[in-house]
């Protein structure tokens, strides 16, 4: 599906780093930041659940829940690259019938999907301007978790940031990184009704696990 986010992200995630982070992931297994993502949701319990993955990239995510906690994903990614590549291992594992992929700004094909157990959203927020719009989308499509990566704000990740997107700009490439406010970013998921139940942090990323207040998990 055409839109301004895909266009944007399609320039900003070629073939070739789809390839790499694919090369890497069955070379090393998940990255540092999506296994706290993973443990973090393994640590519910779940069984059988419904997983929705939005900027999912090579699909790490659903190919390590769909072992053990999830029995069905979808994939809504921006990047036609990143699809192509988590389709193919999808394909490798076994499991594409479980997953359902779909070439879209999610917040563009939200109202279309239905709600899951838990919603991921790995290194995404950072990568779309606004989020208040794919947040709030993001958690009422989660019947109870939602898990997140997002840079963390310190003055190292402003700067890093500002950087970038100065060469960004020189280059005329309208793709930007974002640290937005975790603080505000923490008080949407409350008035959408969820908790935070979990925090980690590394030196780039922090993650944060939400859990649907009054949710079956
Ligand atoms: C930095 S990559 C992260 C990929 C993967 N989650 C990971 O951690 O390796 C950001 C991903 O988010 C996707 N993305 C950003 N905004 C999106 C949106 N509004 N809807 C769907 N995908 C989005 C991009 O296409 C890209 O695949």
């Amino acid at each position: 599906m055409p839109c301004n986010c895909c266009e944007i992200t399609d320039n900003a995630f070629s073939e070739e780093e789809a390839r790499a982070q694919l090369r890497d992931y069955r070379k090393r297994g998940p990255a540092n930041q999506t296994k706290l993502i993973l443990e973090a949701i393994r640590s519910l319990r779940l069984k059988d659940a419904e997983l929705l993955d939005i900027g999912g990239g090579i699909g790490a995510i659903h190919h390590e829940l769909l072992k053990d906690v999830a029995r069905a994903a979808t994939h809504v990614d921006a990047s036609s690259a990143y699809l192509k590549d988590a389709k193919e291992e999808a394909a490798r594992r076994g499991h594409s019938d479980r997953v359902n992929f779909i070439h879209a700004d999610f917040t563009e094909v939200a109202s279309e999907l239905p709600k899951v157990d838990i919603v991921t959203l790995d290194r995404v927020v950072c990568c779309y301007p606004d989020f208040h719009k794919l947040l709030k989308a993001a958690a009422e499509h989660s019947r109870r978790a939602l898990a997140f990566t997002y840079p963390r704000e310190t003055w190292y990740m402003r700067l890093a940031l500002t950087v970038m997107n100065f060469f960004q700009s020189l280059r005329k490439d309208p793709f930007r990184v974002f640290l937005h406010p975790v603080a505000e970013m923490d008080s949407l998921l409350k008035r959408e009704g969820f908790e935070r139940v979990s925090l980690h942090r590394l030196f780039v990323w922090e993650m944060a696990l939400y859990q649907k207040r009054g949710g079956a998990a």
